[in-house]
């Protein structure tokens, strides 16, 4: 039998495949359900700073172009209100519950909140904490500096009040996505999760009001994660995680060969039930097998970048390929 072992984050993990933040792990009897599922850790739902502030009823006007997704999720699907206090309480019992690693998140807007509650978070006993940092430039004023540089802010505000692992989950639309994850991961970040999803935003032509679009990922989703993983492995000083668009093995084998150390999975399990969990492990043992492999670590980051011989020409062969081809 392979061993599916990594370590991510500086935790143990049996296996990569990480149950992502959202309702598959919003109370203690999902957690276990992951852990009886062969999940290799989990991320809880991410507690929003509205939450704390207790300001949910903006949110739950539909019409209000809120960003997160995660927000409209909580508030609609959920049918419960998950205050801080019972946030932390969801973290220590599920600790009790199971042996996997549990990460737990926060998604905040103001800094006084990331400071504050992640220290709070850690004394619950989560075994890391993951960080949704999603801002949309949305002002004309603010430059891509000034922004960067509150991502950055954030980590090393939050590594100061914390000894537990920090992950920065961010989105894809940066100019120079490798100066920011370095960026990051000076700033004391332990993994870099690829990528945040951004709210899809809509219309509703009829109600001429704004709608918020269909939130699970498709398979096809997985090339943009799939390039910046491969891209960004081995160039950063911090772990990789792939996050959107895993929908099978072949994309878990697909994330690790790119260079990352785990890969989180969520819309999979949304459509096809928590079983797709074994599914997807026992595809990557097969190919394993088939290719001789006895560990992750003997294939892991193999097609990235870094490890390509002419770096410099990495993907233009492809590129020139599929457009030649074309023709
Ligand atoms: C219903 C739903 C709720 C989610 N809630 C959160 C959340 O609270 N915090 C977070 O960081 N991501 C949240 N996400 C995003 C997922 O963690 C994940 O990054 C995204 O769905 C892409 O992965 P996938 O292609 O495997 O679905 C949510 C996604 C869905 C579909």
């Amino acid at each position: 039998m392979a061993d599916l072992s990594v370590t991510y984050m500086g935790l143990k993990l049996a296996n990569p495949l990480i149950v992502s933040s959202s309702s598959l792990t919003n109370t203690v009897a999902k957690v276990k359900r992951c852990e009886d599922s062969g999940a290799g850790a989990v991320v809880l739902k991410s507690l929003f700073e509205e939450q704390i502030e207790a300001q949910t009823e903006a949110i739950e006007d539909e019409s209000w172009p809120y960003p997160h997704p995660e927000a409209f999720d909580y508030v609609r699907q959920m049918g419960m209100r998950l205050g801080q206090d019972d946030y932390l309480k969801l973290i220590a019992e599920s600790k009790k519950a199971v042996s996997i690693p549990v990460i737990a998140s926060l998604n905040c807007v103001t800094p006084k909140w990331w400071l504050n509650y992640a220290g709070e978070i850690a004394r619950a006993g989560a075994d890391g904490i993951e960080l949704n940092i999603a801002i949309l430039p949305t002002d004309a004023e603010r430059t891509a500096e000034e922004i960067e540089r509150t991502y950055t802010r954030i980590i090393e505000g939050v590594r100061r009040r914390v000894e537990i692992p920090v992950a920065a989950k961010i989105g894809p639309y940066f100019t120079s996505l490798p100066r920011l994850a370095r960026g990051l991961s000076d700033a004391g970040a332990a993994a870099l999760v690829l990528f945040n999803r951004f709210y899809q935003m809509d219309i509703d032509i009829e109600k001429l009001a704004l709608a918020p679009g269909y939130h699970l990922s498709s398979p096809e989703e997985i090339h943009l994660p799939l390039r910046w993983v491969a891209i960004l492995a081995g160039q950063v000083g911090c772990d990789l995680a792939a996050s959107t668009g895993v929908h099978d093995g072949a994309g878990l084998v697909k994330q690790l060969l790119a260079g990352a150390r785990a890969v989180q999975v969520c819309s999979n399990l949304y459509q096809k039930g928590m079983g797709r969990i074994a599914v997807l492990l026992r595809e990557l043992e097969e190919w394993m097998g088939r290719h001789g492999f006895e560990k992750i670590a003997d294939f892991n980051g193999r097609m990235s970048m870094g490890a390509s011989e002419k770096p410099e020409y990495y993907e233009r062969l492809q590129y020139i390929k599929v457009y030649v081809g074309l023709e």
